[in-house]
């Protein structure tokens, strides 16, 4: 039986990951270990039959080396921090991970089967060892828009993302519950007395989200009853890098790499109070005019999880939104139409579940085509 490694077993991926691989009966298939950076030693928690009762050494590349493939959810520094020295004492295993680091690294393979699962099984025939997840919103625009990329419909797309609060992490999504609670106390408490206006509300909770008191030690701002138009650090362009990644990512996973053309994608980025579940709204243009029906029949048959939501206010409201989306494996896309702007411009929003199909998913069935290989 082969040894599997998950490093990041207990964070926002990793939990969701552990919960789909026991949903899918995957850890029958494997020896299972934990890996942790803060509990070494500690007894690990029981997430199934055949696993190593401790949790080992995160740091210990020789622990690590003994895996035949490692799964990491555990962030881009750890990566960095042992990606390099692993490969560098001969680790010749799989190396499977959430993170962003390696995804660009001319060796590393970004994972979205349903788009991708032929040039992936390719990578592994020739011997590549290394694959990683993508980006959330980048995955989760491939799996709605699927049907006009396989049809090469796309001239260029425009994304405008709303991300919930848990695409930064476990930290992060329990910070938006602690600030929505500061805001829920106050406003409580103000409401109470009749003789508070709502503008009397308004003021002071406002102020209350910019005092020092407003807790922020995550986001640095407030993002309870607010946004923030900005996710990780600034590119040279002026993009951010989460924006830089929609275009960069989505045509390696298309395979639209050297001479290809490369699809231009941009967007701006923006960090909603969602719990869970990232949305973009779409402005695609397409390359020669098609009828809306046909619009609507390649988006909603291009995958088993893709569905249209018909463009009515009804359905739109209840079903095209995190709170109906979250913890599903759904990608609905509504809000389709033909734009103002000229007959080859098509609107459109998607909801997906940023922890599912924008992470543990890919990497789930990532692991299950390396183990069906070995
Ligand atoms: N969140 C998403 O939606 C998402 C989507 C796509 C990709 N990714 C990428 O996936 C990687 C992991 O992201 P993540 O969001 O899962 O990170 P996370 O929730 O912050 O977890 C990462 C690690 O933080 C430690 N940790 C510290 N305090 C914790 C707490 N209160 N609860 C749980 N874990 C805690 C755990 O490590 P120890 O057990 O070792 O202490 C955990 O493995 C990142 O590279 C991220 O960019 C994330």
């Amino acid at each position: 039986m082969k040894n599997v490694g998950f490093i990041g077993y207990r964070g926002m991926v990793g939990s969701v990951l552990m919960e789909r691989l026991r949903l899918e009966n995957d850890f029958l298939d494997f020896k299972s270990h934990f890996f942790s950076t803060s509990k070494q030693g500690q007894e690990a928690p029981e997430l199934c039959q055949n696993q190593e009762k401790l949790l080992l050494n995160a740091f210990d590349l020789s622990s690590l080396s003994d895996m035949d493939i490692l799964v990491s959810c555990q962030g881009g520094a750890y990566t960095n921090k042992v990606y390099s020295d692993l490969k560098a004492r001969g680790f010749n295993g799989y190396f499977i991970d959430a993170a962003s680091s390696l995804r660009m690294n001319e060796e590393a393979h970004i994972c979205l089967d349903p788009l991708n699962g032929d040039l992936l099984q390719q990578a592994i025939d020739k011997g590549s060892k290394t694959f990683v997840g993508g980006n959330c919103t980048v995955s989760l625009m491939l799996m709605a828009l699927h049907g006009l990329f396989k049809e090469g419909l796309i001239d260029w797309v425009t994304s405008m993302t709303y991300q919930a609060a848990s695409g930064a992490g476990a930290r992060n999504m329990q910070e938006l519950l602690m600030q929505m609670r500061q805001v829920g106390e106050r406003a409580h408490t103000l409401m109470a007395d009749n003789s508070n206006g709502i503008l009397d509300v308004d003021k002071s909770v406002t102020d209350l989200m910019l005092s020092e008191e407003f807790i922020k030690d995550q986001f640095k701002v407030p993002l309870a009853c607010s946004l923030i138009p900005w996710i990780d650090e600034k590119m040279k362009n002026g993009q951010s890098r989460e924006e830089w990644k929609a275009m960069a990512e989505a045509n390696k996973i298309l395979g639209n790499i050297g001479p290809k053309r490369q699809i231009p994608i941009d967007g701006t980025c923006v960090r909603i109070g969602a719990l869970r579940c990232h949305s973009q709204a779409f402005t695609i243009k397409l390359n020669k005019s098609v009828d809306i029906k046909t619009i609507i029949e390649l988006i909603g048959n291009a995958n088993a999880w893709v569905r249209t939501i018909p463009n009515v206010k009804g359905l739109t409201t209840t079903d095209l939104t995190p709170t109906k989306v979250s913890g599903t494996l759904s990608i609905p896309v509504g809000r389709i139409r033909k734009m103002n702007i000229g007959n080859n411009f098509v609107n459109g929003f998607s909801v997906g579940d940023q922890l599912l199909w924008g992470a543990a998913e890919p990497l789930r069935m990532m692991l299950n085509l390396v183990l069906r290989h070995m």
